[in-house]
């Protein structure tokens, strides 16, 4: 646990989809005793919104309305995070392929960006906190103290979100995952606002053929330094009532 009176420092992982970034972020946030924030289930529960109100991508003025009467959350139940979107758990309705294809598109939107931006600013700013998505060490907070750009190859990463949607009862091929990771690469990195990119100034780290522990490890010594020249140090999990 960061020692208390030390400033709490503010971790953003980036990376593509599939790089796995939860599961590192989730794991870091646990070990360090910081707060995980999952700034790709917030899109995810905008798409997931936009589908149900059946509101059209192009229809800008609609899609602020149903932004500014949404209330996104995240709670922690039994170790276990949930996002709930205007109190409703949404956890597993925003991890089907299609709603991941059509949070590749709205997270596009302007409108969309300029909303859950300035969520994620609040939802951030005291620090102790660790956010992954795409643009946190870019455009959300492009002076953390520490950022991380997590990869691995498009065929790893296909692989691995295959086995994840296999394992949910998914009926999908690892091929179609493999080329839905491809598509949504190129819609992230290839999109006006915010688009995905690494931070000039962000840590890169493959994770093919590198276990998670491995990868957490390597960020732990990472934070460590940043917080030993701070007179800080890094230490056992406490509770956390968000996730
Ligand atoms: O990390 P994820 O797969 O849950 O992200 C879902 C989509 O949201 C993905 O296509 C990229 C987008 N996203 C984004 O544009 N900016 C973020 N900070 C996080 C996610």
């Amino acid at each position: 646990m960061v020692q208390a009176g030390q400033k709490r420092l503010i971790i953003a992982i980036d990376g593509p989809s599939g790089a796995g970034k939860s599961t590192i972020t989730k794991l870091l946030a646990d070990r360090i005793g910081y707060i995980h924030i999952d700034t790709g289930a917030m899109f995810r529960t905008v798409a997931l919104a936009i589908q149900r109100a059946g509101v059209s991508l192009d229809d800008r003025q609609a899609i602020e309305k149903l932004c500014k009467g949404c209330t996104i959350s995240f709670v922690r139940t039994d170790g276990c995070c949930q996002v709930l979107l205007n109190g409703e758990d949404v956890s597993r309705a925003i991890r089907t392929p299609d709603i991941s294809l059509l949070t590749s598109t709205v997270s596009a939107l302007k409108v969309v960006r300029d909303y859950l931006l300035e969520l994620q600013r609040q939802m951030g700013r005291d620090g102790g906190v660790v956010l992954e998505g795409r643009d946190i060490g870019t455009v959300v907070f492009p002076d953390a103290d520490v950022k991380f750009f997590l990869s691995a190859s498009a065929e790893e990463r296909g692989r691995r979100r295959y086995l994840e949607l296999k394992a949910r009862g998914e009926q999908i091929t690892l091929e179609e995952t493999i080329a839905a990771v491809v598509k949504r690469d190129r819609q992230d990195e290839g999109r006006e606002h915010a688009p995905l990119r690494r931070a000039a100034d962000a840590i890169a780290i493959d994770s093919s053929g590198i276990s998670v522990e491995g990868v957490l490890e390597r960020m732990v010594k990472i934070i460590e330094a940043k917080l030993e020249g701070q007179g800080a140090r890094v230490g056992a999990q406490r509770p956390m009532e968000n996730c």
